[in-house]
């Protein structure tokens, strides 16, 4: 594996790929990787000649100043982890060599930026957008790998691909969980240890809210049931809990009114400082 660190160098690795008709395949990261990170190298690596795997913490998308300073930053692990997966291309950048100026550019990401996430944190969307416009244009991937645990990000994400006109095949890969059934993310190094002890608990309630539709119980029955449940745990708090057209984004306040296939339940839960999230397809 070669570490990449200039935006030339990218382009001259990825343009020898294309000349030489290889596929080339793009996972965009934060770092931090875990099992879930490396299912999307996994994947990418089994649809394409060559994978491209991106680590930058991008500033833009953080609305949170801590949120920032804290996020986990582990390179060095990344890189074994990486070279192990028979990733190609680690890009890792400095924020200059990415933002030499300031990014300037308002996306019109139209509704489905503007629920949930979008409505939290106020510029998040706009900063994925950013970031990942100029991996899209400095890659040119056949294919982009993203998780399903950020649901609405990837809808976010090829509303981009559609307003820049990237023709870029983009790949949702499914949610990996712990044993206990928490979602893995690069947050879960921050829970404190009886954190870490109650988080599954935001799996399970989902579970539990989506059995209890499969009785009968309504939209308003079931959001209700989650967030109580919970809000019940000790250092829990929901910050939203929306039943969603998997499309749109739109949250239903009827199971038929999800139009575009199964609604999905999409939650955002403090734990302690840490803010988690997770989805489940009803
Ligand atoms: O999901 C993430 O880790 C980030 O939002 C992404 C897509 C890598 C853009 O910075």
């Amino acid at each position: 594996m070669e570490v990449i660190r200039t935006i030339n160098e990218l382009k001259q690795r990825v343009s020898e790929a294309k000349a030489n008709n290889k596929t080339v395949g793009l996972v965009p990261t934060m770092g931090a990787l875990h099992a879930g990170h490396l299912s999307l190298v996994e994947r990418a690596r089994n649809d394409n000649d060559v994978v491209v795997v991106s680590v930058f913490v991008n500033p833009t998308q953080f609305n949170n100043q801590e949120d920032l300073l804290t996020y986990p930053r582990t390179e060095e692990a990344d890189c074994a982890l990486l070279e192990k997966a028979g990733v190609d291309y680690a890009f890792i950048p400095s924020v200059e060599e990415v933002y030499p100026e300031p990014d300037t550019r308002q996306f019109d990401l139209g509704p489905v930026a503007e629920v949930m996430e979008g409505a939290m944190r106020p510029g998040h969307f706009n900063g994925v957008a950013q970031i990942v416009s100029k991996l899209f244009d400095m890659v040119q991937p056949h294919r982009a790998y993203f998780g399903e645990k950020d649901f609405q990000q990837i809808a976010v994400i090829r509303r981009m691909a559609e307003i820049c006109g990237f023709d870029i095949d983009i790949v949702d890969c499914p949610i990996k969980r712990e044993a206990d059934g928490l979602a893995m993310s690069s947050r879960n190094v921050r829970l404190t240890p009886s954190q870490r002890a109650v988080a599954p608990a935001i799996h399970k309630a989902l579970e539990e809210g989506k059995a209890l539709k499969e009785t009968g119980k309504s939209v308003a029955e079931v959001k209700k049931f989650v967030v109580d449940t919970i809000n019940a745990v000790d250092q829990m708090e929901v910050e939203y809990f929306e039943i969603v057209d998997p499309l749109t984004m739109q949250p239903v306040s009827e199971w038929k009114d999800s139009v575009n296939g199964n609604p999905v339940g999409c939650i955002t839960v403090y734990c302690g400082k840490v803010r988690l999230i997770d989805n489940i397809k009803f």
